[in-house]
């Protein structure tokens, strides 16, 4: 007899499952919205349940954890602010995580970009939308509070800069920065794991303590999940 797919909770991140089918197992998160589609995912029911597995081509933080990360500070009830949130494919995700309790602050500098967000900040309702650049804090003071989770992912040269900035305002201490690096976003010319110990050091210098780097390759080559703790 065939069994269908079973879920079970991710032993270290609440909120996070693994969906087991077959001889194939995905990473889910339990979809906050349900029968609502956040972006083209695949759902999966299980005992009446809806799920949306979380594919790490797709999904920075989902490429981290299968690759073994140990700290994932978002979790149920989290504040977050996102940098660089674009469509909302990997805050989507986030928004599941922490629930209604939560809220993500996202920031995007691209109108069209956010303009795809916007159903769904909609449907969800735990994610704020901000159209503005993260390298203005100032200009987002009126609507960001003081996070739980610094999330930056704006693939720029000056990233680092633009985390100890935000950090600086809105970031509590003993709150967590976690950064997705792409090397050749920041030097093309450098092997990646150089650049990434120069992102580390620019945020120990910044008053962050790295706790921890993970390579996202094969999912995602060249590129690197940074967390560290104010
Ligand atoms: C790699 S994509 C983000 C993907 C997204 N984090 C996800 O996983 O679903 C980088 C995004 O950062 C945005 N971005 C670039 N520079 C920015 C800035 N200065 N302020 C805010 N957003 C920025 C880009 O428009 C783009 O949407």
């Amino acid at each position: 007899m065939s069994r269908g797919p079973r879920a079970s909770p991710h032993k270290s991140f609440k909120g996070v499952f693994w969906i087991q089918d077959g001889r194939r197992r995905n990473l889910a998160t339990l979809n906050l919205v349900p029968g609502f589609r956040s972006y083209d995912e695949v759902s999966v029911v299980v005992n009446g349940k809806e799920y949306r597995i979380w594919p790490p081509r797709r999904s920075k933080p989902a490429a981290a954890i299968l690759n073994g990360l140990k700290n994932f500070p978002i979790r149920p009830g989290s504040r977050i602010l996102y940098l660089g949130i674009a469509s909302g494919t990997t805050a989507s995700h986030f928004s599941d995580i922490i629930g209604r309790k939560g809220v993500i602050y996202g920031v995007e500098i691209s109108q069209r970009v956010l303009r795809e967000l916007l159903p769904v900040a909609d449907a969800r309702r735990n994610i704020v939308p901000i159209l503005a650049s993260a390298r203005r804090p100032e200009e987002y003071a009126h609507v960001v509070e003081m996070v739980d989770v610094l999330y930056v992912d704006v693939a720029q040269p000056d990233q680092a800069e633009i985390l100890l900035k935000n950090a600086g305002v809105y970031l509590r201490r003993g709150g967590y920065a976690v950064i997705a690096v792409k090397a050749s976003s920041i030097d093309v010319t450098l092997p990646p794991k150089k650049v990434y110990r120069l992102v580390e050091d620019r945020l120990t210098r910044g008053g962050l303590k790295v706790l921890e780097r993970v390579d996202l390759a094969p999912f995602d080559p060249k590129h690197a999940m940074i967390v560290a703790k104010k």
